[in-house]
């Protein structure tokens, strides 16, 4: 997956959304991230508000000692997203990742503080190398226009937004007008929290390939070469198998089930986000 300054990150990674919120269960967190490092998949997406900053420290236990081998994700919190709140915000998500640098900082979704401090505040993380790129994310076509009306809010590396089988909506016109300016979509929830993999629909389709709806689920994401797409996944069992879901191909015949199964939008509808 290229990204707009020629740089490589993995299309296939691992999101970390409620790890971190039972204490208890932080081991087995940090180990389900191991495992999906180990079998490549090398993209974190992780974020401050993610257990009160618990998730960035377990993404840092699973990280320690191979974090060359990490395309690293990161959020800040609208609210901390100022000129000087950002800085702040992002050196204490560097000390819980226990790292000297975040590989994709995004603002996690807009909020009241003016874009142009934001952008101003990345652009100086991105100088003093805590940060390598800046994105969004939660941002529709009208966001995107707005920042990218700002003198740098062309460096913007992604969008990261909802996007599954059974929520199509970005493809009316926020996916086409970032194609249009060759920026790349990071697809988060793609699994619709593990709702869309009991869809009936989907569970015919899944068992006439040979393969598990969660991985078709991602299958259908990952043939669309311009995305990111980020499965949460703490089962061991799970992991594996949303790996695989590389190795799954999608027929013509078996796309077509699935637009008729989940069609795509027919017309505009605001930004569905979590
Ligand atoms: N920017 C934003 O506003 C935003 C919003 C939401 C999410 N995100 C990011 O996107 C990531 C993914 O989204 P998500 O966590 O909301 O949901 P998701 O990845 O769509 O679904 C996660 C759920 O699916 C289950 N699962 C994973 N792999 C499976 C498999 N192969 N078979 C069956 N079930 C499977 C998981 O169970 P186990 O955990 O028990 O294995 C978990 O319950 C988040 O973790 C976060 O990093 C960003």
């Amino acid at each position: 997956m290229a990204l707009p300054d020629g740089a490589g990150a993995p299309a296939l990674g691992l999101g970390t959304w409620m790890m971190g919120e039972q204490r208890r269960r932080a081991g087995d967190d940090a180990a389900a991230l191991v495992q999906g490092l180990d079998l490549g998949m090398t993209l974190i997406d992780t974020a401050e508000m993610y257990g009160d900053g618990r998730a960035e420290e377990i993404v840092g236990r699973a990280i320690a000692g191979r974090r060359d081998e990490v395309f690293l994700v990161s959020k800040v919190y609208p609210h901390n997203a100022g000129r000087r709140s950002a800085i702040a915000a992002c050196e204490r998500s560097l000390a819980r990742l226990a790292t000297d640098r975040i590989d994709l900082y995004l603002l996690h979704w807009r909020g009241s503080i003016p874009l142009a401090e934001t952008v101003a505040a990345f652009e100086r993380l991105r100088r003093d190398g805590k940060i390598v790129r800046w994105g969004v994310s939660n941002f529709d076509a009208g966001d995107l226009a707005e920042l990218f009306a700002l003198p740098e809010g062309r460096h913007c590396a992604t969008n990261q937004v909802l996007y599954h089988l059974a929520e199509r909506g970005i493809e009316w016109a926020l996916l086409p007008w970032m194609r249009a300016r060759r920026v790349p979509l990071m697809a988060y929830s793609p699994l619709g929290q593990g709702a869309l993999l009991r869809r009936r629909e989907l569970v015919a389709i899944a068992a006439s390939l040979g393969a598990t709806p969660a991985q078709v689920a991602l299958a259908w994401l990952l043939r669309q070469r311009d995305l990111m797409v980020i499965p949460k996944a703490a089962a061991p069992a799970h992991v594996t198998a949303n790996r695989e879901a590389c190795d799954v191909t999608l027929d013509a015949a078996a796309l077509a089930a699935l637009d008729a199964a989940f069609p795509p939008p027919a017309g505009a509808s605001a930004l569905a986000m979590l």
